[in-house]
């Protein structure tokens, strides 16, 4: 038994939620998924929530990450005395509380002004992982000075200069992340239609972009890089959006201004915040720079996962970047088995894509998974209320899943596996 194991946290949680209702409180942030989705939907700017919530294309596949797992149904056991329970997990160096943890998800700012820091913060009072993203609204520096017990992650993506990703890894080092996750699916943004019906994309706006105006290397790129294309025509709309830019963007706003840096700053992010040419071979410059633990997000085939164990990485993470990249693609969980088969027993196996509920974690779990990672709903969480919003989504999610994991006769992770809980059937 860990020190996570008692009393069980679902017990305290549904007393917090029943007595608050006794003295006329309801909760802050819904308990289901649609409603919390619904409730951040009200209260986001049509291109926050456009941004958040979409995926791309037609929408297949964030379908298919939904739709598989209410194909696979649980088979609870009973009398398997589970008055303790325990939902600590070990992953690296770390024990967790649960099996979960924060993913990286760009440019917070849409969803709430205080954006990662308030993730930080509320993952931090939780003790649950928080992956810093590349494409944060907030530099990880700042974030990880209010992470205590908690260990940041750094997500990665590959920039075309190598000195930006190698300064990025130093960065992470220096401020305490405790592993790399490097994004192998989003080497080109995919075509999002929610996206392009609004012709919004926050980048332009030099939102999400803090990583990288805080690093002295992408600096020095800005300043060496070419000036913005000026043959567009000048339009209030343009000129407004480069007082907003010059405002937000660190530094005076009239040298902003005047000099449009925040205009270069962003053609520089755009040109160069990805690799496309990126090969399996080069994956030893990543591995020489850093002993901490690499984990490749992205990966929805075995024979790819294979390969991220020849490279010398540490962990994978089955992943479809929830339905974002390609329309119609595998559904993550549908893969997890194959490629918990493959590799599992040498490496980390992580999972992102669909995550909804406690029982979409045991799900995962028994299907080979070590950790997931949870995506939008902490996002909506932010929406709604801050920090105490996306603490109240992690509570949720822990207390969802302590009970799901119980009800089905599991006292700790060991126990759920497909075998127990699962059969050996999914209905279709
Ligand atoms: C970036 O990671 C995105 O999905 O927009």
């Amino acid at each position: 038994m860990s020190e996570f194991s008692s009393p069980p946290f679902s017990r305290q949680r549904q007393r917090n939620i029943f007595t608050g209702g006794f003295r006329g409180t309801k909760p802050s942030v819904p308990t289901s998924f649609d409603a919390l989705e619904a409730e951040a939907k009200a209260v986001m700017s049509q291109e926050a929530f456009a941004y958040v919530a979409g995926g791309a294309g037609t929408g297949s596949t964030i379908d298919a990450n939904r739709k598989i797992f209410n194909q696979y149904k649980i088979h609870p056991r009973m009398l398997r005395n589970v008055s303790q329970i325990d939902t600590s997990v070990q992953l690296f160096d770390t024990l967790l509380p649960a099996p979960f943890m924060l993913a990286p998800i760009g440019v917070l700012e849409m969803a709430h002004p205080q954006a990662d820091l308030a993730v930080a913060q509320a993952a931090a009072a939780e003790q649950i992982p928080f992956i810093f993203s590349s494409q944060a609204s907030v530099d990880m520096e700042t974030c990880a000075q209010t992470m205590g017990a908690a260990p940041p992650w750094f997500q990665l993506y590959w920039s075309k200069n190598n000195e930006l990703v190698k300064n990025f890894v130093k960065r992470a080092e220096q401020c305490g992340c405790q592993a790399i996750v490097l994004t192998l699916d989003t080497t080109m943004l995919g075509w999002r239609p929610q996206d392009l019906d609004l012709a919004y994309l926050p980048f332009l706006h030099a939102k999400g972009i803090a990583q990288y105006t805080s690093d002295p290397v992408f600096r020095k790129m800005v300043e060496e890089g070419e000036e913005p294309n000026d043959d567009q025509k000048i339009t209030l709309q343009a000129i407004r959006n480069l007082v907003k830019m010059s405002r937000d963007y660190p530094g005076s706003f009239w040298t902003n201004f005047s000099t449009k840096r925040p205009l270069k700053a962003v053609k520089t992010f755009i040109d160069t915040y990805s690799r496309p040419s990126l090969t399996w071979d080069e994956l030893s410059y990543l591995r020489d720079l850093t002993p901490l633990p690499i984990l490749l997000k992205g990966i929805l085939d075995p024979e790819d996962a294979q390969k991220a164990v020849n490279q010398g990485m540490d962990g994978i993470i089955v992943s479809n970047h929830g339905g974002r990249q390609v329309d119609g693609a595998v559904s993550a969980l549908e893969m997890l088995p194959k490629i918990a088969d493959k590799v599992g027993s040498e490496t980390t196996v992580l999972f992102d894509s669909g995550i909804r509920s406690g029982s979409d974690i045991l799900k995962a779990l028994a299907l080979g998974a070590d950790s997931v990672l949870i995506g939008r709903p902490y996002v909506y969480g932010l929406a709604l209320n801050g920090l105490d919003g996306v603490r109240k989504v992690i509570q949720n999610f822990r207390a969802d899943f302590e009970l799901n994991m119980g009800l089905s006769g599991c006292k700790n992770i060991q126990e759920i596996t497909a075998n127990n809980i699962l059969g050996d059937n999914i209905s279709s």
